[in-house]
């Protein structure tokens, strides 16, 4: 298994490129198995979660080709052979039950393996089955797989969510968009990468009202047809190389970032002392003095995003003063503390908040990552440490960051990767 070294200490200094959202690719791909036509979509990111999702599209019979040299610009289509999502590809990227909506509304039936327990809690998905039930699927557990199955069609229905997973309304949407009649999902979760869905599928000829709202209504048609999309920039990557440069107290240009999708964490960065300028086609990221200890809490969109929060630590981990970083989207999200902790950091778990009791300076150390999320709150931490870090179990990083080492490197971190 591949680690990363990291010899911290150093400022970045440099330009780094955003990439396309994973959270809006994944559904995107998905929602190439609407049609028939081809769905082409430019911006892709290259990570291993897409890679997953183009095999799992691609295990339905359905193609997904590249249209340029690097494959970021993918078209999907064709006809559906095969509806079942096997375990074997699941069980890597609990998102492959994106499929589920759109293949019971296209196909009228979907075998889809149930994604188990996760490393950040147990997350069912009884909101997505839930939401189908009421459009008419017939819905079975068996074995360990959910047989949905609607062979007349799906109808429209008020859904109302009694929170507003996201998941769950990526796959309500589309499976709504091919629905007989009206939808109305009351609760919808509002993520931009929620937008982007929705306005790939009013581009494809689905008829959808309340985009970026909690209120989605959709008017299901017979067909959908093809479309060129482009996928929105990755609101996480940013926020997290945002906090790349305040940890290392450099300056980073991030190309193609979007301030507007970033607002409750540009507002807790500037709380801390992070200036985050917009122009030259991105935002520039500096710290300004010192950082201050600065609470946060994670909440559905426009609040703190949960994706954000390991990041945040790292950074209040450093800060002058105590923060206190509550998590109320997932259980079990602090599998990074005794990591940072190893570091040299001071935080203490109470239930649903962390007390993050700021450090002047962390020491490298051995550590281990868990989730996505939580390895490159490690590799920030490892930026801002003294002597080496290696980070293991890197796998984690490569599912949702696109040649991390590449590009802190070419800003000035002193990091290789160290094959397995
Ligand atoms: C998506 C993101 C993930 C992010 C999360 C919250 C993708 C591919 N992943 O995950 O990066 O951390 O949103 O912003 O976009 N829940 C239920 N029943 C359900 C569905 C969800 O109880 O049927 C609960 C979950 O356990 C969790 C909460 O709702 O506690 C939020 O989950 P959800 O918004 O569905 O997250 P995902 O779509 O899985």
């Amino acid at each position: 298994m591949d680690r990363i070294l990291i010899r911290g200490g150093r400022p970045l200094d440099g330009e780094i490129a955003i990439g396309g959202a994973k959270n809006a690719a994944l559904p995107l791909l998905a929602a190439g198995l609407l049609t028939e036509q081809p769905l082409v979509l430019s911006n892709v990111p290259r990570l291993a979660d897409i890679a997953t999702m183009r095999a799992l599209i691609a295990q339905h019979g359905v193609g997904v080709a590249p249209l340029d040299d690097d494959g970021r610009t993918l078209a999907i289509g064709g006809a559906i052979r095969c509806t079942e999502a096997p375990y074997d590809i699941v069980r890597k990227m609990r998102a492959s039950v994106l499929v589920l909506g759109p293949l019971v509304a296209r196909a009228g039936e979907a075998r889809v393996s149930l994604p188990g327990g996760c490393a950040i809690g147990p997350r069912p998905i009884d909101l997505h089955l839930k939401g189908l039930e009421q459009m008419g699927a017939v819905i079975r557990l068996e074995g360990g797989y959910v047989h949905a199955s609607a062979p007349h069609g799906l109808h429209g229905a008020a859904i109302v969510l009694p929170m507003p997973s996201v998941g769950a309304t990526e796959n309500l949407l589309m499976a709504a968009s091919l629905a007989d009649g009206q939808t109305v999902i009351a609760n919808a979760a509002r993520e931009p990468e929620i937008s982007d869905l929705a306005e790939c599928l009013v581009a494809m000829g689905g008829r959808i009202g309340g985009i970026g709202t909690d209120r989605l209504t959709v008017e299901g048609v017979r067909r959908l047809h093809g479309a060129t999309h482009a996928v929105i920039p990755d609101r996480i990557e940013t926020g997290t190389y945002a906090c790349a440069a305040a940890i290392t107290g450099g300056t980073l240009h991030l190309r193609h970032a979007r301030r507007d999708h970033l607002d409750a964490v540009l507002r807790v960065l500037a709380e801390a002392g992070v200036e985050v300028l917009e122009g030259d086609g991105g935002l520039t990221v500096r710290r300004l003095n010192g950082l201050r200890g600065t609470d946060a809490m994670t909440e559905p969109y426009p609040g703190f995003p949960t994706d954000m929060q390991a990041q945040l630590m790292a950074l209040m981990a450093v800060a002058e003063g105590a923060a206190m970083i509550t998590e109320t989207i997932f259980e079990n999200r602090f599998m990074h503390v005794p990591e940072l902790n190893r570091l040299g950091a001071r935080v203490n778990v109470h239930g649903a908040s962390a007390i993050v009791r700021g450090v002047p300076t962390l020491s490298g150390a051995p550590v281990m990552a868990t989730d996505l999320r939580a390895s490159v709150s490690l590799v920030l931490a490892g930026l801002a440490a003294r002597g080496e870090t290696v980070v293991n179990r890197v796998y984690h990083l490569d599912r949702g960051y696109e040649a991390v080492e590449q590009k802190l490197a070419a800003c000035g971190a002193d990091i290789e990767r160290l094959a397995g």
